[in-house]
C-alpha cells in the first residue's frame, strides 16, 4: 500500500469525528449522492443511484449460473457490493483505504451472510493488488474526486480489467475549464484530491484505452445532497475535537460552494460507463 501521511484521504475518512458525521448524514449503506425522488428522505436516494449506475449491466454470464466477477473500488461502507452479491449472488472485491469503514462493511456482510461472496483489501485504488485482466466490471462511485492522481487509477483500472471489461464509474465534475466555474468550486486541500472537468475523465478514459460507452449527467441532485451536508456538518462539527477550527470551516464552506455551485450549474454529477478496448 501507498505510504499515508496524517493529511490524506485516509486520515481524513478514519477520524471517528469525521466517520460520525458520514454514518449521520448519509447511514451506513452509501456514502455517495444520491438520486432523490424525495429531497425529504436523503438515505433512499443511495439505493437509487447505484441501481442507475449498474443499469442494464448483465451481471450473470449469459446462458450459465456463473456471475461477473467484480471490484468496488473507494467502496465505503459496502452497500453497493451487498446490492450485487444479494441480488446477482456476483463475488465482489471492495478496495477501500478506510479501516472504520472496512469494519463497517465487513460486519454488514457477516450480518447479512454475504461474507463468502465479498472480500475486503485495505488498499489504494492507484494501486491495485490484485493481477492483470481478472475483473469483467470494475466500480468506482464518487471516489475519484479524492484520488490525487486520477491518470494513476485509471491505468490501474484499465489493467485489471479483462478485454470488453466495464468501468462504471460516478463523480462530481467541473462543467468545463471557464474560470467562471473554476472560481465557484473550492477545492478540497490536506492532501485530499481535486475535481476535474467532465472532458479531462473523457480525455483520460480514451488516453488509457478506454470507449466512452454511456454518460448520464444527474446535476439536480447536487444541491439536495450538499445542502443536507451543509446543515449536517454544521451540527457535528460543533462537537467536533480533534479537527482544527481551521479545517472544520474550511469543510463547510466547500459543502456550501459544491450545493451552491451544483445550483448553478457548474458542478456535475456524472455517470461515465467505459469499455476496455482489445
Ligand atoms: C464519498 S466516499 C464513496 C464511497 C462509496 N463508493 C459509495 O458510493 O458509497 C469515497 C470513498 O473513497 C475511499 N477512498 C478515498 N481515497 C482512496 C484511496 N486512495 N484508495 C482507496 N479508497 C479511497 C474512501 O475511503 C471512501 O470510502
Amino acid at each position: 500500500m501507498v505510504h499515508t501521511t496524517m493529511n490524506d484521504a485516509k486520515s481524513w475518512y478514519d477520524n471517528s469525528e469525521v466517520n460520525e458525521f458520514f454514518l449521520n448524514a448519509c447511514g451506513d449503506e452509501f456514502n455517495h449522492i444520491g438520486i432523490y425522488e424525495d429531497p425529504n428522505n436523503i438515505q433512499t436516494g443511495g439505493l437509487r443511484a447505484t441501481q442507475e449506475l449498474l443499469s442494464g449491466i448483465e451481471f450473470k454470464v449469459p446462458g450459465s449460473s456463473t456471475s461477473k466477477r467484480v471490484l468496488d473500488i473507494g467502496s465505503g461502507y459496502g452497500g453497493t457490493a451487498r446490492y450485487l452479491a444479494d441480488l446477482f449472488g456476483c463475488s465482489v472485491d471492495c478496495v477501500n483505504i478506510s479501516t472504520l469503514q472496512n469494519k463497517v462493511n465487513q460486519r454488514k456482510n457477516d450480518e447479512q451472510k454475504l461474507n463468502h461472496l465479498i472480500q475486503i483489501f485495505e488498499a489504494d485504488f492507484a494501486q491495485l493488488p490484485f493481477a492483470d485482466a481478472t475483473y469483467d466490471v470494475v466500480i468506482a462511485q464518487d471516489c475519484l474526486l479524492d484520488a490525487v492522481s486520477k491518470e494513476r487509477v485509471f491505468r490501474e483500472v484499465h489493467r485489471v480489467l479483462k478485454p470488453q471489461g466495464l468501468f462504471v464509474m460516478s463523480d462530481l465534475t467541473r462543467r468545463d475549464e471557464s474560470e467562471v466555474v473554476r472560481a465557484a468550486i473550492l477545492q478540497r486541500k490536506w492532501g485530499l484530491g481535486e475535481i476535474v472537468s467532465t472532458q479531462s475523465y473523457l480525455s483520460l478514459g480514451y488516453t488509457v484505452g478506454f470507449q466512452l460507452i454511456r454518460y448520464n449527467d444527474f446535476s439536480e441532485n447536487l444541491a439536495i445532497g450538499y445542502a443536507d451536508d451543509v446543515d449536517a456538518w454544521a451540527d457535528a462539527s460543533r462537537q467536533m475535537k480533534t479537527l482544527s477550527q481551521e479545517r472544520r470551516q474550511f469543510e463547510q464552506q466547500v459543502f456550501q460552494s459544491w450545493c451552491d455551485a451544483g445550483k448553478a450549474g457548474y458542478l456535475c454529477l456524472s455517470y461515465f460507463r467505459f469499455k476496455k478496448i482489445g
